[in-house]
C-alpha cells in the first residue's frame, strides 16, 4: 500500500516535470507570437486616444523659433527640410504641348515615388498604366505623371547616374528631383517634395497621387471611380483614400526596417494612414497637407505615417477602398481586371499585366446575370481562401 502511494506520487512527478518542461518551451516559442498580439492589442486600444484627441498634434508641432530658418521663406526645419531642385519641370501642369490639355482640367496629378537606379520600372510606367497620351485619347482623361527622385547615394557613382537621368529627363521630361539623398530614411522628405511641388505648380489638380514605383495602377478604373466622385457633389473634397491601416503599432525592434526609437515616437500606436504604395487625396486635401508639413516636425522617416500625423493635425481621416491593395499581389484573373485599382509588387510584369487588364475583349466572357454569378464565385475563390492572403478583403468578392 505504502510502495503503490509512493509508486504514485513518482509518477506525478515525472508528469509535472514534462509538464513544465512542455509549457516552458512553449512559452519561448510563443513569446514572439504573444508580444506581436499584444503590442497589436495595446495599440488598438491606444488608437482611440490618438485618434480623438490633439495631443499628438502639439507635441509635434515645431515652435515658430525654429521656422523661418532658410532664407526667410517658410519652409521649416525638421531635421529636414525644403531642398533645391535639380531637375524640375514648373509647367508640366499647363497645357504646352498644344495637345488640348489644359491646366483647368487636370483630374489627377500622379506622383510615382522611384530611385535614381529604377529607369527600368519607370520606363515600364510610361509604356503602361502611366501612359498620359494613352488617358488622354482614350479616356479624355487629363493626367499628369511625374517621378519623384532624390540623388544617387553612391557617392563614387553619382555623377554617372546623374548623367543618365539627364538623357532620360531630356526623352520624357517627367522627372522631379531635389538635392537630398534618395534613402528609405528620406522618404519623409520625398513625401514633402511632392505635396509642395503640387502646391506650387499644379494646385488646380483635382486629386493627386502617391505611388510606388513597383506597384501595377489600374489606371482606366481609378480614372472612371474619380470622375464617379466629382459628379457626386460632395465627393470630391475631403478625401484620403487608400488601404487604411488601424491602430497600427511603432515597431520597437532594432533589426526592423521600419524600427523606429521612443525618442522619435513615444506613444505606442500611430495614428490612422494610408500604406505608402498607393494612395489617393482631393485637392483641398493636398493643401492641408502642405500646411501641415510647414508645421509638424518632420523627423519620423516613415513616410506614410508622417503622412497620418499630418492628415491627423489637420483633421481629415482616411477612408478605406476595397480594392486599393496595401502589401498585397492581386490575383490575375478578368475578374478582379474589372474592378482593381492598385496592385503592389509588379516589378517585372508591367507589361504583361497591363495588356491583359485592358484588353477591351477580356471581359466579353463574363458579362450578365451568369458573368456576374460566375465572377463572384471566382472572387470567392481567389479572395476569401487563405491561401492570397493580404491582398483585397474577402468583402471584395461581393462587390
Ligand atoms: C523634431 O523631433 C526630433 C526627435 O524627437 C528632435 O530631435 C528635434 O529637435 C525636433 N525638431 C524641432 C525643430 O523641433
Ligand atoms: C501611349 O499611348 C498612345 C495612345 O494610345 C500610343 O500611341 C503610344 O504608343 C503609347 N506610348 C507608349 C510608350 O506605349
Ligand atoms: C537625407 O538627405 C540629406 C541631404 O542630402 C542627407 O544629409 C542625409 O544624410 C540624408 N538622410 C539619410 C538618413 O539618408
Ligand atoms: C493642430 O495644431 C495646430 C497648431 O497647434 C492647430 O492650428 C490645429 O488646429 C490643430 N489641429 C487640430 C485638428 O486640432
Amino acid at each position: 500500500m505504502f510502495m503503490n502511494f509512493r509508486r504514485i506520487h513518482k509518477c506525478q512527478c515525472v508528469q509535472l516535470l514534462i509538464t513544465g518542461l512542455v509549457l516552458c518551451v512553449g512559452m519561448v516559442c510563443w513569446e514572439e507570437l504573444d508580444h506581436y498580439v499584444v503590442s497589436h492589442m495595446r495599440s488598438y486600444t491606444y488608437r482611440y486616444l490618438v485618434n480623438s484627441y490633439d495631443f499628438l498634434n502639439s507635441s509635434l508641432t515645431i515652435t515658430s523659433k525654429h521656422r523661418h530658418r532658410k532664407n526667410g521663406s517658410d519652409s521649416v526645419d525638421g531635421g529636414l527640410g525644403n531642398y533645391p531642385y535639380l531637375i524640375n519641370h514648373p509647367g508640366k501642369c499647363e497645357g504646352s504641348d498644344g495637345d488640348g490639355k489644359s491646366w483647368e482640367d487636370v483630374l489627377l496629378l500622379l506622383f510615382v515615388k522611384s530611385s535614381p537606379e529604377n529607369f527600368q520600372r519607370r520606363q515600364a510606367i510610361r509604356d503602361t498604366w502611366g501612359n498620359e497620351s494613352f488617358l488622354w485619347s482614350e479616356l479624355g482623361a487629363s493626367v499628369r505623371v511625374v517621378f519623384a527622385l532624390g540623388m544617387y547615394p553612391d557617392l563614387r557613382r553619382r555623377s554617372r547616374v546623374q548623367n543618365a537621368l539627364l538623357q532620360e529627363d531630356k526623352a520624357y521630361g517627367d522627372l522631379i528631383q531635389q538635392n537630398f539623398v534618395d534613402t528609405f530614411h528620406n522618404l519623409t522628405t520625398k513625401l514633402i517634395l511632392q505635396f509642395h511641388w503640387g502646391h506650387e505648380y499644379c494646385p488646380q489638380a483635382r486629386f493627386l497621387m502617391s505611388a510606388d514605383d513597383d506597384i501595377f495602377i489600374h489606371t482606366p478604373n481609378l480614372v472612371k471611380y474619380l470622375r464617379q466622385l466629382v459628379s457626386s457633389q460632395s465627393g470630391a473634397k475631403d478625401l484620403w483614400v487608400g488601404h487604411v491601416h488601424r491602430g497600427a503599432p511603432p515597431i520597437r525592434r532594432k533589426d526592423s526596417k521600419y524600427h523606429v526609437p521612443y525618442d522619435l515616437y513615444p506613444w505606442p500606436s500611430y495614428p490612422d494612414y494610408t500604406a505608402g504604395a498607393g494612395y489617393v487625396v482631393s485637392g483641398d486635401v493636398a493643401a492641408k497637407i502642405y500646411h501641415a508639413t510647414l508645421v509638424l516636425n518632420s523627423s519620423i522617416y516613415i513616410d506614410d505615417v508622417f503622412m497620418g500625423i499630418c492628415a491627423k493635425a489637420m483633421g481629415v481621416s482616411p477612408q478605406e477602398h476595397i480594392y486599393f491593395s496595401g502589401e498585397g499581389k492581386a490575383p490575375y484573373h478578368p475578374c478582379i481586371y474589372d474592378h482593381m485599382i492598385t496592385s503592389h509588387g509588379h516589378a517585372t510584369d508591367v507589361r504583361s499585366l497591363w495588356q491583359a487588364a485592358t484588353d477591351p475583349t477580356v471581359y466579353n466572357n463574363y458579362r450578365g446575370y451568369m458573368g456576374n454569378l460566375y465572377c463572384t464565385a471566382v472572387r470567392v475563390m481567389l479572395l476569401c481562401l487563405p491561401y492570397y492572403q493580404n491582398t483585397y478583403s474577402c468583402m471584395a468578392a461581393f462587390t
